[in-house]
């Protein structure tokens, strides 16, 4: 703090929302800046486990501001929904903020979404389906809806007119003719702005000037480094930047604000959708960690491909987001496997490489060269409580150890380690982890 970006080093579902939960406590505000509803964050806090897809992980503490910014696609169906979700499990969403320049998800994107991933085929990306590439396709071609036009009728009309006028003609073409009337869209949307208007906000501003009289800010990237439109394996990522200069561009706050920059990585390798996964576990032991470690996705249920966890990402992800330090989760998943591998190299095509290579293609071919780490014991909820109350000494010397090569393998300090889904099963050290020097 004062403003602190916490991002996802790997393919997502790194557990951003239980370390941003955590974080909060010390936070005035929190800040969602790219993506949409495709994200699944899960806090599990007061006896309660909460997920969400849109709404910020703050929202749950009653002191904290949260706010969607401008960089995110919102539907608003989805996010009124949360919403009443929120409020029927006891909690608020008085403090929500919304960007009035954020743009909308409407019901022709997910059609889009499911159109486009039927004629790409075996190149499927394996999408949410929830519309987010052609939402940001829209905002890119200048025929996007944003959050304001909700309030007019005549300009919400001719957004919607101009930007359905050509996908009509592909929904044709593809015999998909759409059930979507301009005026039944205008109807409902009008209605979503009515009542979203309370929340909508020059949140660029809001965040200036709370920065200036010094509160602190949190900014909580969504999905993970590797499915970033520009830094990911391309073309098998989502459609938004998710590394931390996009908290910049999705707010609306200058770069010489960000000073602290969290990278969180869960102790293995997870993806869910298509795309190379050099480390992937096949098998019995990649099924005992998907199960353990419940890979399942939020927003979609599909099972998750699980692996080692992988160096070259990691350093990859080091770099294009400039970590500050990382946190390490779900680190008791691993407990009581025969030993721990981790993945520092790959060899493609007789070549030995430390850098992920740009093209998917190289990719898919890295056999990875692994060095294999002590594992530590399999505890129970209770001793991995017990041994978070006595901080990074309490916990087995072979996690310990294994904070320890990670610092040292990527020059980045591990700070924040996770053994559980609760707050308390938190190890949070102001510096490093002792004895691991970061030259
Ligand atoms: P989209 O974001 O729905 O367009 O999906 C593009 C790719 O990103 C697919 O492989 C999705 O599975 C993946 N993806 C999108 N959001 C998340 C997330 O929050 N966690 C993990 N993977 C995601």
């Amino acid at each position: 703090m004062p403003a602190t970006v916490v991002v996802g080093t790997q393919w997502g579902d790194e557990g951003k929302g239980k370390v941003v939960d955590f974080l909060a406590e010390r936070a005035d505000i929190v800040v969602r800046f790219h993506g949409g509803a495709n994200a699944g964050h899960t806090v599990k806090a007061l006896g309660k486990t909460l997920k969400f897809h849109l709404l910020p992980s703050g929202i749950i503490r009653p002191d904290v501001v949260n706010i969607i910014g401008n960089g995110v696609v919102v539907d608003p169906e989805t996010l009124l929904q949360e919403i009443e979700t929120l409020e029927a499990q006891g909690f608020s969403a008085r403090n929500l903020k919304l960007s009035d320049r954020a743009h909308v998800v409407l019901p022709y994107h997910k059609e889009m979404d499911a159109l486009e991933e039927k004629l790409k085929g075996a190149q499927a990306v394996g999408t949410t389906l929830r519309g987010i590439g052609p939402a940001y396709a829209d905002k890119a071609s200048r025929l996007g809806v944003r959050m304001h036009d909700l309030l007019e009728e005549d300009s919400l009309r001719e957004r919607i007119e101009s930007s359905l006028q050509t996908k009509q003609v592909l929904f044709r073409e593809f015999g998909k003719a759409t059930e979507l009337r301009v005026e039944n869209l205008v109807k409902v949307y009008l209605g979503y702005g009515k009542r979203l208007a309370p929340l909508l906000t020059d949140t660029s501003r809001y965040l200036n000037e709370a920065l200036r009289e010094g509160r602190r800010v949190l900014f909580e990237g969504a999905q993970g480094t590797h499915i970033c439109l520009d830094h990911g394996t391309y073309p098998f990522v989502t459609s938004s930047d998710c590394v931390a200069g996009a908290a910049s561009t999705g707010t609306g706050v200058g770069p010489a604000h960000l000073q602290t920059i969290i990278g969180v990585l869960k102790a293995y390798t997870s993806r869910v959708g298509s795309g190379p996964f050099p480390t992937e576990l096949q098998g019995e032991q990649g099924d005992r960690i998907r199960e353990k470690g419940e890979e399942y996705g939020t927003t979609t249920g599909r099972p998750r491909r699980v692996g080692w966890l992988d160096l070259v990402m990691i350093n990859h992800s080091v770099r294009v987001n400039g970590l500050t330090s990382m946190a390490l989760t779900k680190a008791d998943v691993l407990g009581g496997l025969p030993e721990v591998l981790v993945a520092t190299g790959y060899e493609v095509e007789g070549r030995t490489m430390e850098e992920m290579p740009a093209a998917v293609s190289k990719l898919s071919k890295a056999r990875p060269i692994y060095a294999t780490l002590e594992a530590w014991p399999d505890l129970s909820n209770e001793e991995w409580r017990k041994a978070a109350r006595n901080g990074f000494g309490g916990l087995p010397e072979a996690l310990q150890e294994y904070c320890r090569y990670l610092t040292r393998m990527t020059h980045v300090a591990v700070n924040l380690i996770s053994v559980g889904p609760e707050r308390q099963e938190t190890v949070h050290l102001e510096s490093g982890p002792p004895g691991a020097p970061l030259g």
